[in-house]
């Protein structure tokens, strides 16, 4: 049989593939894609084998082979086992006739071809899309981090107050809202982290937000330029460091140790830094409380440069030893820390509540963007949320899940001791509502959260919270959202794995 080659037999498929943006795979798709359309490769017609375009085309095979899967996948190429592949008899009707550019009926030009899929994205979306956060945490698993015990949520009690304010609000809560938030909120917020957290703020300096998500991309589109420093800490929270890369920054580990961030260790690796995120209250995921003196250092460093310090104070309410120390925001004399807190742990994830207290020059700045990019967060539930923290609701539920939480702490403690030890080693259990579960040197997490995936038990490996080269294998273990007796049947399922 005649060797099939593009050059001879389908000229329109011939000619280099670019560098660019554009990946190969993509070029090729758009390019026989097009040919089909066109008319210019006839319906029922044979391709060459895919090593035959790759060789001739100067791609790799897995490059063709993922172009022809794809269009045979749309129905535009047949491949039979043993003949070929062929262009499909009937090409989808969906992509025919309007679809089809006139101009490249007529005209032998090379049919212009629009970007698709991650190609049609800007430079920002690329970015952003690039960046994987891993499975979101929907569902119950007794040993993923962060989750709240939604079985002692206190569900009666938020119905009551939901359904009052839906019958007094009336009217009245259906019209746009202020991008600032609902202000009977803002007010309860800047009330509770001045007597919690010794936040210093006047109820104005509040936004009510959506996640603290929302905040860390707001922060990152309205304080950081493209190509600009931000300190990240080593190991650290996934999400901030998403928010930053989306926004173009130049990601910086500063490593961590019990005591918190490394201060010194920020100054010496990026002075210019324009802001640094930080959980001095308790170090994602490691645990620690940054000391004193790095908070003093650190705003030290803020004031000096003029840069931005973002304090995720996200669980500080559920500490079970001691006094926490007050918030980096409380000793700032200069207006450089952006404290952010969530509703969305102490309370149960789907409310979508979160709060920032900004600087005073920043508010009208931030609730001016705020506006632009989605408005407002909804009024009903701020206005039934800030019922719940008036009628004092909310602080009897902080002491409950303090109690319910240190309870799960503690036989969380005794099973690992009894179900793991000494396979993993725990860090710090003073607050909140997850630990590190340190693993031996050599033990693959990854390998451990998979096996463990496979056996129905979801963890988060610890590794993949750290930027650079130097990681230490562990799981962030969360004790909070299950029983203890559930909890601990996860915990038999990962001894299990680490004995595989
Ligand atoms: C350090 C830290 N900050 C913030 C959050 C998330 O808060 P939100 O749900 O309000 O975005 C988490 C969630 O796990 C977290 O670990």
């Amino acid at each position: 049989m005649a060797k099939f080659t593009t050059g001879a037999v389908i000229p329109v498929l011939e000619g280099a593939l670019a560098d660019g943006p554009r990946t190969l795979y993509t070029q090729l798709y758009d390019r026989v894609r097009q040919a089909i359309l066109t008319g210019a490769l006839p319906l029922g017609h044979r391709l060459p084998s895919t090593r035959t375009l790759a060789a001739d085309l100067g791609v790799s095979r897995n490059t063709v082979e993922g172009a022809f899967s794809q269009l045979q996948a749309e129905g535009f190429l047949v491949r039979r086992v043993g003949a070929g592949t062929f262009v499909a008899e009937a090409v989808p009707e969906y992509y025919r006739t309007p679809r089809v550019p006139r101009v490249a009926r007529r005209s032998s030009a090379p049919a212009p071809t629009r970007p698709r899929g991650r190609d049609a994205l800007s430079e920002r979306g690329r970015r952003t899309a690039a960046i994987a956060l891993g499975p979101d945490s929907a569902g119950t698993h007794p040993l993923v981090p962060c989750l709240p015990a939604l079985d002692a949520f206190p569900v009666r009690t938020w119905q009551r107050v939901v359904a009052r304010r839906v019958r007094r609000g009336g009217r009245d809560l259906l019209h746009y809202g202020a991008a600032e938030g609902y202000r009977p909120l803002r007010e309860a917020v800047a009330t509770h982290v001045a007597t919690a957290r010794a936040v210093r703020c006047d109820w104005r300096q509040v936004m009510i937000m959506t996640s603290t998500q929302q905040v860390l991309d707001l922060v990152a589109r309205l304080l950081l330029d493209a190509g600009e420093s931000a300190w990240v800490e080593e190991p650290g929270y996934r999400g901030a460091r998403a928010a930053f890369l989306a926004a173009g920054a130049r990601l910086v580990p500063v490593p961590v140790d019990e005591d918190g961030v490394i201060v010194d260790a920020g100054v010496a690796r990026a002075p210019d830094a324009r802001l640094a995120y930080v959980t001095p209250s308790h170090q994602y995921p490691l645990g620690g409380a940054l000391s004193l003196a790095r908070r003093l250092a650190l705003l030290a460093w803020a004031h000096r440069r003029g840069a931005w310090i973002v304090e995720d104070d996200y669980d500080s309410e559920l500490r079970y030893t001691g006094r926490p120390l007050a918030s980096v925001q409380g000793l700032d004399t200069a207006g450089r820390v952006v404290y952010v807190g969530t509703f969305n742990k102490v309370m149960y994830p789907s409310l979508r509540l979160a709060y920032v207290v900004l600087p005073p020059d920043l508010v009208d700045l931030f609730a001016a963007a705020r506006q632009q990019f989605d408005g407002h967060t909804p009024t009903l539930l701020q206005a039934a949320l800030a019922d719940f923290i008036e009628a004092g609701h909310f602080v009897a539920h902080l002491r409950q899940m303090r109690l319910v939480y240190r309870e799960r702490r503690d036989a969380f403690l005794a099973a690992v001791a009894e179900e793991l030890a000494p396979r993993i080693r725990l860090g710090a259990c003073d607050t909140g509502m997850h630990l590190t579960g340190w693993l031996g040197e050599g033990v693959d997490d990854l390998q451990v959260v998979d096996r463990a995936a496979r056996r129905g038990v979801a963890l988060r490996p610890l590794s993949t919270h750290y930027l650079g080269p130097d990681r230490r294998p562990g799981l962030v273990l969360g004790y909070s959202s299950a029983p203890p007796a559930v909890t601990r049947r996860a915990l038999r399922t990962l001894s299990a794995v680490l004995d595989a």
